[in-house]
């Protein structure tokens, strides 16, 4: 077993990746946090089909493996009426399309969500662990998109890794360093987890640092591009971690309901 001094210098192989790696993906979503954004995420899925009272569609953007559909019960599943998904990696939809199998009501595309257009509008947008993965500049359009395909009284639903506060480069990666960090810490020291997944939490946090393929942002900032986009957040649940391990409170894993202004 590595020292944890090892895990945490970020010192790792660049091939022992989860991008494009289903089963990696799926491994390293298996932890504290992720999973909690996920049954949160869907449990806001379920409010709104009961609230409105009508089969729903879905948009998911960037939807990966869907990992969400293992969190949704067969009471939602019975309010689904179609559901979209779109992202850029062909392995993971393949990895989608054996949680979805032959339901006609599910589209996979294999698409780039900034750019993806879709004919219809959506009661429902699940964004989860998708803003983070667009760049900076392209997050404006991400968001507008969304705007643009989101019905009138729809919700999104957004599930986010928050870094702490920066305001240049250099302190955007001691942000993202101190939070990969410190969530590596958590994983051993309070969750028992030893297994390759610290190893992949220490490739998001170089991706981080390279800036490829990761781009997360603060708390303000994010908000403040939702406003941009017409957004309004109606909720805020905070579901890692549960200690004080960040000084800031908001720094964590949080899951975002959102509507149009
Ligand atoms: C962290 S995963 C999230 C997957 C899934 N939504 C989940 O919560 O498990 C990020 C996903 O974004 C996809 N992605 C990255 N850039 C994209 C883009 N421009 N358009 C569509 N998908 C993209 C990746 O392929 C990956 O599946």
């Amino acid at each position: 077993m590595y020292s944890r001094d090892f895990y945490v210098s970020g010192s790792i192989s660049a091939d022992f990746t989860y991008k494009d790696n289903a089963e990696l993906y799926n491994k390293v979503e298996d932890i504290p946090g992720e999973r909690e954004m996920l049954i949160q995420g869907s449990k806001h899925l379920l409010d709104y089909a009961k609230r409105v009272g009508r089969k729903i569609s879905i948009l998911d953007v960037c939807c990966g493996t869907e990992l969400i559909l293992d969190f949704l019960s067969s009471d939602f599943k019975n309010r689904l009426e179609s559901f979209v998904g779109v992202d850029i990696s062909q392995k993971y939809l393949d990895d989608a399309k054996k949680r979805i199998g032959s339901d006609p009501r599910f589209e996979l595309v294999n698409h780039d969500a900034v750019l993806f257009r879709h004919p219809r509008k959506f009661d429902v947008i699940i964004a989860s662990s998708a803003y983070h993965h667009i760049e900076d500049e392209r997050k404006p359009d991400f968001l507008n998109n969304i705007f643009n395909h989101l019905k009138d009284d729809g919700i999104v639903v957004f599930m986010e890794n928050i870094i702490p506060k920066y305001s240049n480069r250099v302190e955007r990666d001691s942000a993202a360093i101190e939070f990969y960090a410190k969530r590596i810490v958590d994983c051993i020291d309070n969750h028992e987890i030893k297994d390759e997944r610290i190893s992949l939490l220490s490739r998001v946090m170089q991706y981080e640092r390279d800036r490829e393929y990761e781009w997360k942002s603060h708390y303000s900032l994010f908000t403040k591009h939702l406003a941009a986009a017409d957004l309004e957040v109606i909720s805020v649940k905070k579901v890692w971690p549960k200690e004080k391990i960040f000084s800031d409170n908001n720094v964590g894993d949080f899951v975002f309901l959102v509507k149009k202004k």
